[in-house]
């Protein structure tokens, strides 16, 4: 085959071919060391030096040309590969994961939404609180029975001339406390907050959980009011068909004490503790004899248990994504 024919066919083939793949055995075939072309190249030297030198060139002359249009192509079907890949509609997409709220921070939420629309205002208070606020102004003085109902973590102090001791609060009704010296009836308030207890931990137990507490006084308010509110309240977590029970207990800080229960799967859980607020806190902040109210502490992660199902209360701060990435 002259130079010619071989200069045509080289760029015949090369019109069809269609694909990475077949450009390379394009190449292979025209213009690797083993190609026709360097065959001719090699034969060169058996020829009289005017052939060789007008044959070299020729030669040359093919070589860059197919060369030339051996990279176009290839700079074109690169191009229309990338753009390939990037327009394929048909391609599976790469899920894209998003964050999500903490089941704590869904059922919080849902539970401030509802006071909230029953004209409830919203405080929050600290972590650390003085044994004043947590025990002594809530009617559990030192060496109260009912301080065994609050293990507790106490903190070092840091001076030793330090009045009051601190502790992590182990409920949220220390700022049944803060509130009324700071506020005046009538009013309705809740409180949503992490709270910490010195304790054993079991599915139902752990020593850091959430509470709800709530605080409504006024001159009228009764413990009719409460039932009717909780009630209200519970459906609208629960839906209609929840069922509500309420007990007598005791709490230092109320009388009478409450603790109300849900049915759930044929078993009662307890979800709250609550009360008439007793008359020794309303002296503390200096309250007038004639208001009244009711309070009420409730335990944010036993709803979450109930609403969602989830059966070892642990799971909450256990950072396991299995269990997280369902909420
Ligand atoms: N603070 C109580 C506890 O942690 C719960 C509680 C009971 C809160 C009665 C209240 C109440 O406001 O009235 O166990």
């Amino acid at each position: 085959m002259n130079l010619e024919e071989l200069k045509n066919k080289a760029q015949e083939e090369l019109e069809l071919v269609d694909s990475l793949d077949s450009l390379e055995q394009w190449r292979i075939k025209f213009l690797s060391r083993k190609s026709e072309l360097s065959q001719f190249f090699d034969h060169l030297k058996d020829l009289p030096l005017e052939e060789k030198r007008v044959n070299g060139q020729k030669a040359n002359e093919v070589r860059q040309l197919l060369e030339q249009q051996y990279f176009k192509k290839k700079q074109k079907l690169e191009a229309e590969s990338i753009s390939q890949k990037e327009l394929d509609i048909t391609r599976p997409g790469v899920k894209v994961e998003r964050g999500h709220l903490h089941p704590l921070t869904l059922i919080t939420r849902e539970l401030v939404q509802t006071f909230e629309k029953l004209g409830f205002d919203i405080a929050l208070g600290s972590e650390i609180e003085t044994e004043y606020y947590n025990f002594d102004a809530l009617g559990i003085p030192e060496n109260h029975p009912a301080r065994d109902m609050w293990d507790t973590f106490w903190l070092k102090p840091k001076t030793k001339s330090q009045k009051s001791k601190l502790l992590l609060r182990t409920h949220t009704s220390p700022m049944q406390i803060h509130y009324m010296e700071t506020h005046q009836p009538p009013f309705r308030v809740i409180v949503p907050g992490r709270c910490f207890r010195f304790e054993a931990t079991d599915s139902h137990h752990d020593i850091q959980f959430h509470q709800l507490e709530g605080l409504v006084v006024g001159e009228d308010v009764s413990l009719a009011n409460f039932k009717q509110l909780m009630i209200d309240v519970l459906k609208e977590i629960f839906g209609n068909e929840i069922e509500v029970r309420f007990r007598p207990s005791y709490f230092p800080f109320v009388t009478p004490g409450l603790e109300i229960d849900i049915k759930f799967k044929n078993e009662w859980l307890e979800v709250m503790g609550a009360g008439m607020v007793h008359p020794d806190l309303f002296k503390n902040v200096k309250y007038h004899y004639q208001y009244q109210g009711f309070a009420f502490g409730l335990g944010v992660e036993r709803i979450a248990m109930l609403k969602y199902g989830i059966n070892d209360i642990r799971l909450f701060f256990s950072s396991d994504l299995r269990f997280l990435s369902q909420f």
